[in-house]
């Protein structure tokens, strides 16, 4: 009873308001308090806000500015006014408007909010710029402007009102490809022309698939070496590309070639070498026949590729719960050639991946006989290959977004 009689107060008083609203003042109230409740209303309301839109827009171009400067504080006022972030006339829509739309209105809102949206993108500053004519600018030229030609050397007079067609124009800043990304691809096409096929999987991963499946039970000391980040009991975000090993037996069967470039995830402390969120790329190979020569020969020749053919590669033991026997492959020093430098501790060294014969327990968990197949696994760090490559001393830098680091790749 109390909200019919707000109802019937607030409608008297519009009733009686026999000015037209101002489309401000309609963008800042609800459709409610508009007595929007058609769909054609609400139509009508946005047909009035996108002319509106358009016809402020025209008018700015019409008008012109005096300059360069005043173009760009014209454009700038007019994008502000209806793209601002906070009380820009198209979020005020979105707040007063859709967000409080009953449930059958809604649907309709949405619809015509996306599609002003879009029509709002004309009134970004940069487009307006360049729709926005500086007065007595180059449409004036062609009449004031005497093109002569003498001596086979076309000169142009132009007079003082004229633009200078010599200025440079705008630049509009192309962005770069992420080294991650680059090195990334890299890797991918070497692999691509081994044969090898791309495979991806989910980065928040089931316990099972991250660790389970590929012979760490819950009570194996080795689970600690992944600082995990959980999300529940049985979920987690995967500490490594591994669990895609699983899914990519389980999905094609054998024979199998295949990479997995992705995110992994870390509880490490952020320093010049961790991040929380960093890159791995996965290398699977499984077939009858399958020994540690393939592994040793497929990974040498991709350092040579990757590094450059100066570059030797050294096996040495190691443990993974998942291979066996496993290793890890260190290349020599890309920055001092082998001879012993800061960055390889002075052996000449640096170890570069994870790698080994998968076992025989993961195949089996991947649907695979071990009896009759064998496979070989590696797990490099993405951004580590890229530090190398690029003689990058710290890891933050790839995340900072900062783009004087960006552009020099
Ligand atoms: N998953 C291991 C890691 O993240 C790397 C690895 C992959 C090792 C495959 C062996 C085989 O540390």
């Amino acid at each position: 009873m109390a909200e019919s009689e707000t109802d019937r107060r607030s409608s008297s008083r519009h009733a009686r308001t026999r000015d037209p609203l101002s489309i401000d003042e309609k963008i800042s109230r609800t459709l409610k308090d508009l007595e929007a409740t058609t769909s054609e209303a609400v139509a009508e309301l946005f047909a009035e806000v996108t002319a509106a839109m358009e016809s402020e827009r025209q008018a700015l171009i019409e008008g012109g500015a005096a300059d360069e400067r005043e173009r760009s504080q014209k454009a700038k006022e007019l994008r502000d006014r209806w793209l601002a972030r906070k009380g820009g006339l198209v979020s005020m829509i979105d707040e007063n408007w859709l967000k409080p739309a009953s449930k059958e209105l809604k649907p309709g809102v949405g619809r015509a909010f996306n599609e002003l949206r879009r029509r709002a993108a004309a009134l970004e500053t940069d487009r307006l710029i360049q729709d926005v004519p500086v007065r007595g600018g180059a449409a004036a030229l062609p009449q004031q402007a005497t093109l002569k030609f003498g001596a086979g050397v076309p000169s142009l007079k132009i007079t003082e009102a004229a633009t200078d067609l010599t200025l440079p124009g705008f630049r509009r800043p192309l962005g770069s490809i992420h080294p991650v990304t680059q090195v990334m691809r890299e890797i991918e096409e070497i692999f691509l022309g081994l044969g090898f096929a791309i495979e991806s999987g989910p980065e928040i991963e089931s316990v099972y698939y991250n660790f389970d499946a590929l012979n760490i039970p819950e009570t194996h000391p080795a689970r600690d070496d992944w600082d995990t980040l959980y999300v529940n009991s049985e979920t987690v975000l995967r500490t490594h590309t591994s669990p895609v090993q699983i899914r990519a037996m389980e999905k094609h069967g054998a024979p199998l070639y295949i990479i997995c470039p992705g995110k992994a995830y870390r509880h490490d402390n952020p320093d010049s070498t961790h991040a929380t969120m960093f890159h791995q790329v996965e290398g699977l190979a499984v077939d009858t026949d399958i020994s540690f020569a393939d592994l040793k020969g497929t990974l040498d020749y991709f350092a040579r590729k990757f590094f450059g053919d100066k570059i030797k590669t050294n096996f040495t033991p190691s443990f993974f719960p998942f291979t066996e026997p496993s290793g890890e492959l260190s290349i020599s020093c890309v920055f001092c050639g082998g001879e012993g430098c800061r960055v390889c501790k002075e052996s000449g060294w640096v170890e570069v991946m994870g790698c080994g014969m998968v076992h025989p327990e993961v195949l089996r968990h991947g649907g695979i006989d071990p009896d009759r197949y064998s496979g070989w696994a590696f797990g490099l760090g993405v951004e580590r290959f890229a530090m190398m490559k690029y003689d990058i001393n710290d890891i933050q830098l790839f995340q900072q977004g900062d783009v004087r680091f960006l552009e020099q790749f």
